[in-house]
């Protein structure tokens, strides 16, 4: 079968991670917890914190900065920005204005979040793709970007050790050979709503001494309910995403997986048929940067010579919602 000609690409990407690193050693000392726990568990070892006066408009700007630099891209060349986050500066307005602000493209083009947690990256490529489709836009730029650890209960054990803060970005662009987006796949279940959520803080229970108490404020996880979901969400998206492009576990040069767990990429790479030696990791690292966590990955990787020209690489997210998804793309 002969591949369709994909109509975007990804024309370069970038990060920010912040400078701060949280060990597991230092989580032994906040709540009852070990790093051999952490690591058997989670995979992850370390993860970057944001200070407290760093905003995701602040990381944004910076991943948005660098991959602008990185192309020689204008502000006046980017016709959309998309910044995917569940930890956005204020509720109103929207982080992606702040960012379309601070990188100096304020009126040249039009800017939103999206919110789909930790799939938010691509859900936001396939939103642009749409877009440069359609001949409405031609430069997009996808900023995935999450303060985690704004929104944790440093009190509980078994959410606090996951996650972390950064940024990624990702120039898209139209696509003029056999390089971009051959696939996707993208799912979400409403129904499964209250396994991973923030009970209050938006109008179903706004914010009072109550709420504060109860800290019902912060990040809810259901995780084995959630492990589970995951796993069978991304294997499936990735099989599916691999036959809409004609493709098999086979033809994968690098799965780059959403970072939440090493078990749960372990565990959908088995699902998905894919050896580990092919599937990408970094989350021992960073923990869980939510939508940030695969373009800092592609970033990584790229930077890494992981990313050879033409390289099949097949990406599968999961996330609260629930969302999930998968794509294929030619590199
Ligand atoms: N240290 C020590 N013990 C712990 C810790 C900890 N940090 N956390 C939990 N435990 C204990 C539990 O209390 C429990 O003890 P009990 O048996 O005495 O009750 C025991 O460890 C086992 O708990 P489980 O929840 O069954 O542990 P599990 O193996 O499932 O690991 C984890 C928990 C790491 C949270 C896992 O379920 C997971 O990764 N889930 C998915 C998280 C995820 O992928 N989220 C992605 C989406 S995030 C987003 O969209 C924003």
């Amino acid at each position: 079968m002969k591949e369709s000609k994909p109509v975007v690409r990804i024309a370069a990407t970038a990060r920010y991670l912040p400078d701060d690193v949280l060990a597991n050693a230092d989580l032994e000392r906040m709540v009852n917890t070990s790093d051999a726990w952490i690591r058997e568990r989670t995979g992850i070892l370390e993860r970057r914190i944001a200070p407290k006066d760093m905003t995701a408009a602040d990381m944004g700007e910076r991943a948005s900065l660098a991959v602008m630099e990185k192309t020689g891209i204008e502000p006046s060349d980017i016709d959309l920005i998309i910044v995917t986050t569940a930890t956005p500066d204020r509720w109103l307005p929207s982080t992606a204005c702040e960012v379309q602000s601070r990188i100096g493209a304020a009126r040249t083009c039009f800017a939103f979040d999206l919110h789909a947690a930790c799939t938010g990256f691509l859900y936001a490529l396939s939103v642009a793709e749409g877009q440069i489709a359609s001949g409405r836009c031609e430069t997009v730029l996808v900023v995935s970007t999450e303060k985690m650890t704004s929104i944790i209960d440093w009190e509980d054990r078994s959410t606090c050790i996951l996650f972390g803060d950064g940024a990624g970005a990702a120039l898209v662009r139209p696509s003029d050979d056999d390089k971009g987006i051959l696939s996707s796949y993208h799912r979400s279940d409403g129904d499964m709503a209250l396994v991973l959520q923030r009970p209050a803080g938006g109008t179903a229970k706004p914010i009072d001494e109550e709420v504060l108490r109860n800290r019902d404020h912060l990040l809810r996880m259901s995780g084995r309910e959630v492990f589970k979901s995951a796993v069978q969400s991304m294997a499936r998206a990735g099989s599916l995403a691999l036959e809409g492009a004609g493709k098999t576990c086979d033809d994968v040069d690098l799965m780059v997986p959403h970072q939440a767990n090493v078990r749960i990429i372990e565990s959908t790479a088995r699902y998905a048929g894919i050896p580990m030696e092919r599937v990408f990791v970094n989350l021992h690292r960073y923990g869980n940067i939510s939508s940030a966590t695969i373009p800092v990955a592609l970033d990584e990787a790229a930077e890494q010579g992981k990313l050879a020209n033409g390289a099949l690489v097949l990406l599968t997210a999961f996330g609260a919602g629930l969302t999930w998804g998968a794509m294929t793309m030619r590199w």
